[in-house]
């Protein structure tokens, strides 16, 4: 019996999803292709942009903190600048970031225009020979209206009106699928070394995950074939963050039992919780009209795209154009699909569907208030 004070974890802290692993493994072509990119940037030229490309869960956003920690061991010349574009998804926003953290403090409040801030930090960036590296991680977030354009191409050619200004740019994908073709006048300057994250191959995830285990958890808390079930189940999702947090629920619930070890049911139990996770992480980013286009498409299942707008026009007022705005975005971040499939009575239409189980959606987005 597990006495009431006593814990599983020797340290919770590893089965965060935003702690940062001591070991990473698996990942050394990866670091390599990058640090490649980084090294002219060393020499206070210009770096080569990346782009990585890689499925949920692959470390990509994991190899990007640990370039950042080495760049910052090794220099202050160049200034590394992470920006997550789920939270940050303007224009304004990715050089709100980058104001930020080349001067140590946010811009003046009162309404300092887009151009200002872009100024000062090229002016910055040329007059200090800082070499500016930006890491847009999630970059699908910011390929409404076309604001990646803007982005790249303001980062990109700031040399041109600001010589000896340096700037390159990491951008991050997870959606290999997610078609965006950049304004050809962003292709002539984003020409992206790319740095594939493949899904991890089984062994792969077995080492990483009893890495965690070994370090997480006190021995003989998780046997083989329990951390075989984790591996199993984390290799199904093709996310490794579900076999993480897989362990970390598995381990709540081997303690609630009181149990001295987690068994095959706290894992198969922890599961279903688990393999939302994305849904979750998703859901946090969504503004209100966002989550009603999405509680609507939830509740009418396989929708034409001009009914799922009548229903949402009913309920908001709003317009086509927001819509239309709102349905790409749900798309982009893959909460929906929406495929021209078929033809309708008038024509091809667009059809909505979501890519959940429809009630897993509706149970986490609150009723309209
Ligand atoms: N090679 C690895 N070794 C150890 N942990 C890893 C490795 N790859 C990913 N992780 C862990 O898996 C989770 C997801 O990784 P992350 O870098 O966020 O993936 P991505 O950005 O590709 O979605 C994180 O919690 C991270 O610590
Ligand atoms: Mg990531």
């Amino acid at each position: 019996m597990l006495l009431w004070e006593e814990t599983l974890f020797k340290n919770r802290e590893l089965f965060e999803l935003d702690h940062l692993p001591e070991h990473f493994l698996h990942r050394e072509a990866q670091m390599s292709g990058l640090k490649f990119c980084i090294r002219p940037a060393l020499q206070g030229a210009r770096p080569v942009n990346a782009l990585c490309l890689g499925p949920p869960g692959t470390g990509k956003t994991t190899a990007i903190f640990k370039l950042f920690e080495e760049i910052e061991a090794h220099s202050s010349k160049v200034v590394p600048v992470y920006v997550n574009c789920q939270m940050d998804y303007t224009r304004y926003a990715v050089f709100y970031q980058l104001y930020k953290k080349l001067f140590g403090h946010s811009p003046p409040p009162s309404g300092i225009s887009f151009k200002r801030i872009f100024e000062k930090i090229a002016r910055q960036s040329a007059e200090k020979s800082q070499v500016l590296v930006v890491a847009l991680d999630d970059v699908n977030y910011l390929f409404h209206e076309r604001e990646v354009d803007h982005v790249l191409y303001s980062l990109l050619r700031a040399h041109e009106t600001f010589p000896g200004a340096r700037m390159g740019v990491i951008a991050v994908l997870s959606e290999p699928s997610l078609r965006y073709v950049f304004d050809p006048r962003v292709t002539s300057v984003f020409q992206a070394e790319e740095i594939a994250f493949p899904l991890y191959t089984r062994e792969e995830i077995r080492d990483i995950l009893g890495r965690r285990v070994k370090l997480g958890f006190y021995s003989g808390v998780v046997s083989d074939e329990v951390l075989d079930l984790a591996v199993d189940y984390s290799e199904k999702s093709g996310d490794l963050r579900v076999g993480i947090d897989l362990l970390k629920r598995s381990g709540l619930s081997a303690e609630k039992r009181a149990s001295k070890s987690i068994f095959a049911e706290d894992v198969h139990g922890s599961y279903q919780r688990s393999r939302l996770i994305h849904l979750t992480y998703a859901l946090k980013s969504l503004k209100e009209d966002e989550l009603k286009v999405l509680r609507l498409a939830s509740e009418h299942e396989s929708c034409r795209a001009g009914e799922l707008f009548s229903l949402f026009h009913e309920e908001t007022g709003a317009g086509y154009t927001r819509f239309h705005e709102i349905l790409n975005k749900l798309d982009a971040i893959r909460l929906i699909n929406t495929d021209f499939s078929g033809a309708g009575k008038r024509g091809r239409s667009r059809i909505v569907k979501v890519r959940y189980e429809p009630d897993e959606i509706l149970s986490r987005i609150r009723p309209p208030a």
